[in-house]
């Protein structure tokens, strides 16, 4: 059978290549994705991101299901569009995905739920806003209600920089409409963990567990992030706390989806702070896979996908299970110069053909593209790889243990170079930590 996965980032670049390993999938089409997918073997970029252009090209091509990578056009309705033409595609409708689009939407389901989250109020008056934070005192967490590709939260150390984020939304319009309310939220302190799932409405089949690392700089420092560097699974997990958060987040949020006459079906992300005395609270709510979280997680996964999306498209997620490589994956993001502000395109990448000229098919890492394109697509030997986006590369990689996949991933990404590269050089350090501890 024929796919299509819709997006361009690392995300998609991971789900397409665990999509065309499988013997039932011929070819995998991506809309309009990258250089990585453009030299994939069996996958094809087409240049098209207008839904009814998407939904024609579908029928043309008999693709057999569709899956939906990032969250602009779930937002802008895909899910309903392609069901209206009665074609098959894995993601929410419009409707249910408010629980990411509208973080307004998410704390008032969470509310009349019971799913245990930060304490909040929303506003959309400034100068009713600007006296709750002086009620509250600081830290405390300003949220713009709207998408705000992921830069639209500000954790305010210091009350003048709350009062601060709330004139720059509320009175300058920063984030236009999508800040036309906010959230002010209670500061949590802990450990930010990442729980996603695929949902057929109504059985849920848990992925693995991973950690973000959302930070632009090591120790956690400098401006927040769409990610640099996720790993799977994480220990901050356990067992126990697993079953708690099925049963006190997952469980909760389908079940109050299909009561409210929206059924939730797709991946659904829980974003959650592990608090030091093990509550489990929801920072936030993603209706689609994580990014850079995607690229360890597919690189551990050992089943079909398609087997298991098309499990969750027919309603039968029950009669489906999931099998995982035993060891860890973590994957580097390398940034480019001035990400997230104003990141620099069009510096050329080299490294990279070397290391998958050394690369046998036992896929103990991968590299991942972001934002990369090829000049001269057509054209095989004039063609050169160049920086396109904000984040480059996950350069993905397996190994025993957290530490052994830490450097395993470093190592490879070393020998990659771009003008004005930047990565974290950390990533995966509480879990390390935390593990070394726990010996
Ligand atoms: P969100 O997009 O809501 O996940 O927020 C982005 C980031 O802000 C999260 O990954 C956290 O690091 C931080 N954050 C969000 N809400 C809170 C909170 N209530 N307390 C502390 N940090 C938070
Ligand atoms: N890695 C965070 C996100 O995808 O939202």
């Amino acid at each position: 059978m024929k796919l299509l996965v819709i997006g361009s980032g690392g995300r998609e670049h991971a789900i397409a290549w665990k999509l065309i390993q499988s013997p039932r999938v011929q070819k995998v089409f991506v809309a309009p994705g990258n250089a990585g997918t453009a030299q994939e073997h069996g996958l094809e970029n087409i240049a098209i991101t207008a839904i009814p252009d998407l939904i024609e090209f579908v029928k043309k091509e008999t693709i057999a299901f569709t899956v939906v990578g990032p969250e602009a056009p779930l937002a802008e309705g895909i899910v309903d569009a392609f069901q209206a033409h009665e074609l098959k595609i894995f993601g929410p409708g419009q409707k249910a995905a408010q629980l990411e689009i509208s973080k307004s939407f998410a704390k008032d389901f969470m509310q009349r739920h019971n799913i245990p989250t930060a304490a909040y109020a929303s506003f959309t008056e400034a100068e009713a806003a600007h006296q709750y934070i002086d009620q509250q005192g600081a830290p405390i967490v300003i949220k713009a209600s709207g998408l705000a590709a992921g830069k639209g939260v500000i954790v305010a150390m210091s009350l003048a920089e709350a009062h601060a984020a709330i004139d720059d939304i509320l009175v300058e319009h920063r984030f236009g409409t999508a800040g036309s309310e906010v959230i002010i939220e209670e500061f949590l302190q802990g450990i930010e963990v990442s729980f996603i799932v695929m949902s057929d409405g109504q059985h849920v089949l848990p992925l693995a567990t991973s950690q973000d690392h959302k930070r632009l700089n090591d120790g956690d420092t400098g401006p927040n992030t769409g990610g640099m560097g996720a790993y799977s699974p994480t220990p901050f997990i356990s067992p126990g706390q697993h079953a708690q958060i099925m049963r006190e987040v997952i469980y909760p949020v389908i079940q109050g989806m299909t009561q409210e006459d929206t059924p939730y079906t797709g991946f659904l992300y829980a974003g959650l702070m592990i608090t030091p005395d093990r509550q489990v609270k929801v920072l936030e709510f993603n209706c689609r896979m994580g990014d850079p979280e995607t690229q360890p997680i597919m690189l551990r996964l050992k089943s079909d996908l398609s087997v298991l999306i098309e499990h969750a498209l027919n309603g039968t997620l029950d009669q489906s299970e999931t099998e995982w490589d035993r060891r860890i994956a973590l994957g580097v993001v390398m940034a480019a110069e001035g990400y997230p502000e104003s990141p620099v395109k069009g510096d050329a990448i080299t490294g990279l053909a070397e290391l998958m000229e050394h690369h046998n098919a036992g896929e103990d890492f991968h590299i991942f593209h972001s934002g990369t394109v090829l000049t001269d697509e057509n054209n095989e030997q004039a063609h050169k790889l160049v920086t396109s986006g904000g984040r480059v590369l996950c350069v993905t990689a397996l190994g025993d243990s957290l530490k052994i996949a830490q450097q395993n991933a470093y190592e490879i990404a070393g020998q990659i170079e771009f003008r004005g590269a930047h990565m974290r050089h950390d990533i995966g350090y509480q879990g390390i930590e935390y593990i070394h501890q726990s010996k």
